[in-house]
């Protein structure tokens, strides 16, 4: 295929504006997938995805029509993921900006747009979901106008639902978007995916932006330094089939003889040249998790499942970190890394469903920066990990830049609502004159527990949400411990801001009252704050022995009754003489 007839692009769109309907229909109208073979959103492969309805992976396919090739890099459209938007979207020339004629420009269009707009991307507007009664064509163009400075002709109203004028939206892709060009000869490819597949090893996603590869050829991977042979290469028709070589502006797939998927890090480039004559295309910035949870199996021996099947995922998700944390209430588990919180929701997901593997996760925290009066500066994701209070010059805190999308009747709510969790004003646009976003900082703290659901419910539905890292800020953050019979239960530990602590000292005493069997002796809970007791409260002593009306009658009822409690036992942690079972830590810590 001549490279002129070439064209590589995505598809954005904020969530459920169509846009894996639209590529159902692009893969049906090219001939991809035929009718019979076209299962609803064939791109979202997992299953997974297809039951929430949304897309996390993306998927490259490969289509002809009319003499092109076209290669199409669906992307997902939630915040959490907006690193696998940024993948795709340098690996390509154009975008199409997906818009649902129901609702308009959202958070993450205007997200998307820029991310594209920043890679000099060329986009085709189109307005999808024109067959529904409540589209609103008129408005919608008026806004996406104003918003790329277009002429309205250039927008492209469709139906991806029925496949109104989505051969328009083609045509537009051939003759809009340029063609990749061909730099120099050596070849360079850029690896915007990878996966581990148990049968053949590691399978990198590439770009090729010059030169060509094919089966048989040495690689030679410029950051990591690795070398592998590309075993087969190919590219995805939707699914992999093998081709001879890849070529420039071409993107397919190389299944590589590497065991390892660290050695074939997504953003680096391929040579088959040797190393040092090639420079290395611009790689993607390094996404670091910000939100840490405990994940415990909840039936402490399958530890070394869990261990396997985190490996196994981590393959295919380079923002997820790891490593093995102990606790004494849950066992031996991992404190895992995630970008936001849908990341952590659908990892534990994938956990029951991949691998079978039910998890118990504690309440997620950020991570925070804390300078030691040492000079040291640590980062810190766990209360177990923070400080002594005297050793510690500052604490840090990430705090986002957030973009809340909503009709002009919610500010109100939606401005008390972002004031009460630490949200700091920055300023209202009017998109027009009933629609504004609201831009704020908000400490990421704030975001993690149901911050969503808060402003969707004080929205009635309808404002929506963007946020961003902005800065590593300042925070007054102090350990709240909590003693037990007069015993410190550090896996009970939290950290809270200091004009909390009362309110969240007091909490967890009242659910560890609850959560915390009687025994035969009074037993004290405390939450201390700095050497000071804040709160605390009292759970009397147990009157009765349970197994007392038994003796001298039904010895093997009392047995059973005893061993029933010893198993209980085991999982119950001492903290001086009273045991304490798992539940109670959960009610505590969990989400
Ligand atoms: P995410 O992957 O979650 O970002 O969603 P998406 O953008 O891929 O949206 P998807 O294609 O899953 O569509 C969302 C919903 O809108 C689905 O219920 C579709 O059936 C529906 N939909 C998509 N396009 C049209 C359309 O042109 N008309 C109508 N009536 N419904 C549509």
């Amino acid at each position: 295929m001549s490279i002129s007839h070439i064209r590589n692009f995505c598809i954005i769109a904020h969530i459920d504006h169509g846009k894996s309907t639209l590529a159902d229909r692009l893969l049906e109208i090219t001939g991809t997938v035929t009718r019979r073979e076209m299962k609803d959103q064939i791109l979202d492969q997992m299953d997974l995805e297809r039951e929430r309805g949304i897309t996390i992976k993306l998927a490259p396919v490969r289509m002809q029509w009319q003499g092109y090739q076209l290669n199409l890099i669906d992307t997902p459209g939630h915040v959490d993921f907006a690193y696998e938007v940024s993948r795709s979207l340098a690996a390509v020339e154009g975008a199409i900006l997906l818009v649902d004629a129901t609702q308009g420009i959202e958070a993450q269009t205007l997200a998307n747009l820029h991310l594209a707009q920043k890679h000099n991307l060329a986009i085709i507007p189109v307005i999808n979901k024109i067959d529904l009664p409540a589209a609103d064509v008129e408005r919608v163009k008026a806004e996406i106008v104003h918003l790329l400075k277009c002429d309205p002709e250039d927008v492209i109203p469709i139906s991806a639902k029925t496949g109104k004028n989505v051969e328009k939206v083609l045509q537009s892709v051939i003759n809009k978007i340029p063609p990749p060009q061909n730099n120099n000869f050596s070849s360079q490819a850029l690896v915007f995916d990878s996966f581990f597949d148990s049968y053949r090893g590691v399978v990198v996603y590439v770009r090729v932006f010059s030169g060509s590869i094919s089966a048989g050829e040495k690689l030679n991977f410029l950051q990591t330094g690795s070398q592998a042979e590309a075993l087969e290469v190919g590219c995805f028709r939707p699914r992999m089939s093998k081709t001879d070589k890849l070529q420039t502006g071409e993107i397919g797939y190389i299944v590589t003889n590497l065991k390892n998927i660290n050695q074939a890090k997504v953003g680096d480039t391929i040579t088959t040249y040797m190393t040092g004559k090639v420079e290395p295309l611009p790689g993607y910035e390094e996404v670091k998790p910000m939100v840490f949870a405990g994940i415990y199996p909840k039936e402490g021996d399958d530890f070394q499942r869990l261990r396997e099947a985190i490996e196994k995922l981590k393959l295919n998700d380079a923002a997820l970190t790891f490593s093995v944390e102990n606790s004494p209430a849950l066992g031996v588990g991992f404190r895992c890394g995630f970008l936001g919180m849908l990341h952590l929701e659908i990892f534990q997901q994938r956990l029951q469903r991949e691998y079978n593997i039910s998890v118990v996760t504690t309440v997620p925290s950020v991570a925070y920066q804390v300078y030691l009066r040492s000079g040291e500066k640590v980062v810190i994701k766990s209360p177990q990990e923070f400080p002594r209070p005297e050793e510690i010059d500052k604490v840090e805190e990430p705090i986002m830049k957030v973009e809340i999308f909503t009709p002009a009747k919610y500010i109100g709510n939606i401005m008390k609502m972002v004031v009460k969790r630490r949200g700091e004003y920055i300023e209202t646009e009017y998109l027009d004159e009933d629609r504004v976003i609201l831009h704020y900082f908000l400490p990421l703290n704030s975001l993690l527990v149901d911050f969503y659901d808060t402003l969707k419910g004080v929205s009635a539905g309808f404002a929506s949400l963007n946020y961003e890292f902005f800065a590593y800020q300042v925070c007054d953050i102090v350990k709240l411990d909590i003693l037990v019979a007069g015993e410190k239960a550090e896996a009970l530990s939290t950290l809270t801001y200091t004009d909390e602590a009362y309110q969240a000292g007091r909490r967890i005493v009242d659910s560890l009252k609850e959560a915390i069997p009687r025994q035969l002796f009074e037993i004290k809970i405390q939450a201390v704050l700095g050497g000071k007791i804040i709160a605390s409260s009292r759970i009397p002593p147990l009157r009765k022995d349970v197994t007392a009306k038994l003796y001298g009658g039904d010895v093997t009822r009392k047995r059973k009754l005893l061993e029933k409690q010893k198993q209980g036992k085991k999982k119950m942690q001492k903290i001086g003489s009273v045991d304490i079972p798992p539940e109670a830590f959960l009610s505590v810590f969990k989400r």
